[in-house]
């Protein structure tokens, strides 16, 4: 793949998407799921609004080679801010529940779902969208119309693709989505076709924005809470392996006492290996 037909490249458009989003919308928790080198994750931490942090991704070695650098920063302990940041990053598998993604603010899925068989899209779509409920989702995916653009590309854009849809096919799985699970869609996308191809062919990246329409069901959180408790419920729901959990500075306020807290809170860094 000819990754200089871009500028910026590729992969940074479609994580300024994301970023322009939480600079524009304010979400407090946020998830990455298929967090690969954590390089969305890394940027996303400088934004103070977002209070928790987390990434899935199912090669946990490459996770855990990577979540150094999400390590808080001499100018963190510099400037403590009054928001907790808490990241947490966990091996799994986005095919599968886990509890400790639900109800959040904000869920992408950055060139992740085309990695997945069909079947395994379909239990991707009730984890995220029927169980994991975020207020919204971001999806990307590689559009296949654009690819006659790539020269002397035959096949898909990557040996591991199981699938690359054509923007009729996307706005399908999208649509049925929406009507499975109360969420609205928004089609755009990122990396540009060269003048005059635009309408033809679209975006090189397409993006989904899913909204959910409805408020989250705090009765159906509480069935399922209960549910969990016992011993092969909350093996199946808690089955993602904790890899790392790090608590960023906090600023003293008034009326807590000011050097306890200081001191707690920049040692509370733990690296769960
Ligand atoms: C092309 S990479 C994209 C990484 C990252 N989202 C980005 O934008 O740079 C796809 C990632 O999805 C992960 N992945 C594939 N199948 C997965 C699954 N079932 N559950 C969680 N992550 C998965 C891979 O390990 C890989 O890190």
């Amino acid at each position: 793949l000819n990754v200089t037909m871009f500028s910026p490249p590729l992969h940074r458009q479609r994580h300024q998407f994301v970023i322009d989003f939480v600079e524009r919308n304010k979400p407090k928790k946020v998830g990455d799921l298929g967090c690969g080198e954590c390089s969305l994750l890394k940027k996303l931490r400088f934004h103070r609004e977002v209070e928790l942090l987390v990434g899935v991704d199912i090669n946990g070695t490459q996770v855990h080679k990577n979540m150094h650098g999400l390590a808080p920063l001499s100018t963190d302990y510099l400037q403590p801010t009054y928001n907790q940041l808490c990241i947490e990053l966990y091996q799994g598998s986005v095919t599968q529940k886990d509890a400790r993604l639900r109800g959040f603010d904000l869920l992408t899925s950055i060139e992740l779902i085309e990695h997945l068989t069909l079947a395994d899209v379909k239990s991707f779509s009730e984890v995220v969208f029927g169980y994991m409920t975020p207020a919204v989702a971001i999806i990307s995916t590689p559009n296949s119309e654009f690819n006659p653009l790539f020269p002397g590309l035959a096949g898909f854009r990557h040996s591991d693709h199981k699938f690359e849809w054509s923007r009729a096919e996307f706005r399908t799985w999208a649509l049925e989505v929406c009507q499975d699970f109360g969420y609205e869609v928004e089609f755009t996308g990122v990396g540009q076709a060269p003048s005059g191809l635009q309408e033809r062919v679209g975006f090189c990246s397409q993006i989904g924005v899913f909204r959910r329409l409805r408020a989250r069901d705090d009765s159906n959180v509480l069935l399922e809470d209960v549910f969990s408790y016992t011993l092969v419920s909350s093996l199946n729901l808690y089955h993602y392996f904790s890899i790392v959990w790090l608590l960023f500075p906090l600023a003293f306020s008034e009326g807590r006492p000011p050097e306890k807290v200081k001191l707690i809170s920049y040692n509370l860094i733990f690296y769960i290996a």
